[in-house]
């Protein structure tokens, strides 16, 4: 049960993808996941190449399951995404996610090397174009997810099957996904698979402090806020005081500069690891409201299996 493209693509037990989180994604969450039977992800964005590197050989230590690096296609440092995509081939990574803007002038490269490409975008649009740019298939991010979610503001309920009837590739599903019933619904819609992001920050292998994990279980689905939007972002965040600052100054008109000292990687090392959790700009999805509890990541992936195999049995047998 649950075979589909992306278990043959990925090489993996289920077509469940732990979503890189900058600063909680490292090996040892990304080995978890993979060691779970899914798919671990490091997330590169905050990583120098001396860390990345020690990343990657962490992570071989810790499984001999597949896991990949996902490297953001957008940065202060022009010369960084260069060097992320050095790194995966020098080190012989076989999986890299690319996210955010156009991997086209990267996928040559990626594909030359022997690496299998993933991409991730937020509309069906984007999507479409990664396919043409030679991608092996497409994480799309939907309305429900945390973090970065495009301008279209659409759910995966709509772009998920727009996304299979356009596209020849496999499609992953990423947003809201925190139990079996997402899981189902969106192999329903056509999905090849699903991407985690929220669910894995209340997992015991992230690396955020004690205080930050219960935070998120006490979380609503409604305690989530857009930010950004004056800026033509949508970027979704837990509502904090740092998320209503900086929603107060969005109101006067702004830029990305007067905005980072909220959304900045120090503040949100603070909320993550110090115990700040009002801090900085933290991104969370609305189904942080329906985790219950801290559990091993292989508790959380076992939980969506067995609950998605229990719908299915009881969808056939009616
Ligand atoms: C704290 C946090 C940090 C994230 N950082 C990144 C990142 O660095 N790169 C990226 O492509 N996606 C990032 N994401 C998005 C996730 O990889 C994933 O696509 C998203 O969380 C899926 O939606 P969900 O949270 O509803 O499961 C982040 C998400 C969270 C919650």
């Amino acid at each position: 049960m649950f075979k589909t493209r992306l278990n043959d693509l990925l090489g993996v037990e289920y077509p469940i993808i732990g979503g890189a989180m900058a600063y909680l994604s490292t090996a040892e969450l990304a080995a978890a996941v993979s060691n779970a039977g899914g798919f671990g992800l490091i997330a590169a964005v905050t990583l120098t190449r001396e860390e990345l590197k020690e990343q990657i050989h962490t992570c071989r230590s810790l499984t001999d399951k597949p896991f990949g690096v996902n490297i953001a296609l957008i940065h202060r440092d022009p010369d960084k995404i260069n060097q992320d995509i050095e790194v995966v081939i020098e080190e012989g990574v076989r999986f890299v996610e690319t996210a955010a803007l156009s991997p086209e002038p990267y996928v040559k490269k990626l594909k030359d090397s022997g690496i299998t490409a993933l991409h991730k975008c937020a509309t069906v649009r984007h999507a479409k174009s990664a396919e043409r740019a030679g991608v092996d298939a497409v994480t799309l991010v939907g309305f429900e997810a945390a973090g970065h979610t495009g301008l279209d503001d659409l759910p995966l309920s709509i772009m998920v099957p727009q996304a299979v009837d356009a596209l020849k590739i496999p499609v992953i599903a990423a947003g809201g996904v925190g139990d079996g019933r997402a899981f189902v619904s969106a192999l329903a819609l056509g999905a090849s698979g699903v991407q985690i992001g929220t669910r894995l920050m209340a997992s015991r292998e992230c690396p955020a402090c004690h205080t930050f994990k219960e935070w998120i279980v006490q979380t609503q689905a409604t305690d989530t806020v857009y930010v950004e939007r004056s800026l033509n972002r949508a970027y979704r965040v837990r509502r904090n005081k740092a998320a209503e600052k900086v929603l107060e100054l969005e109101e006067t008109g702004v830029t990305m500069l007067d905005l980072l000292p909220y959304i900045g990687g120090d503040r949100l090392r603070k909320v993550l690891f110090e115990d700040d959790v009002e801090a900085g700009v933290v991104p969370c999805g609305p189904v942080a409201g329906m985790i219950d509890s801290v559990m091993s990541v292989r508790e959380i992936i076992d939980r969506i299996v067995s609950q998605a195999k229990d719908i299915v049995e009881r969808l056939s047998s009616n």
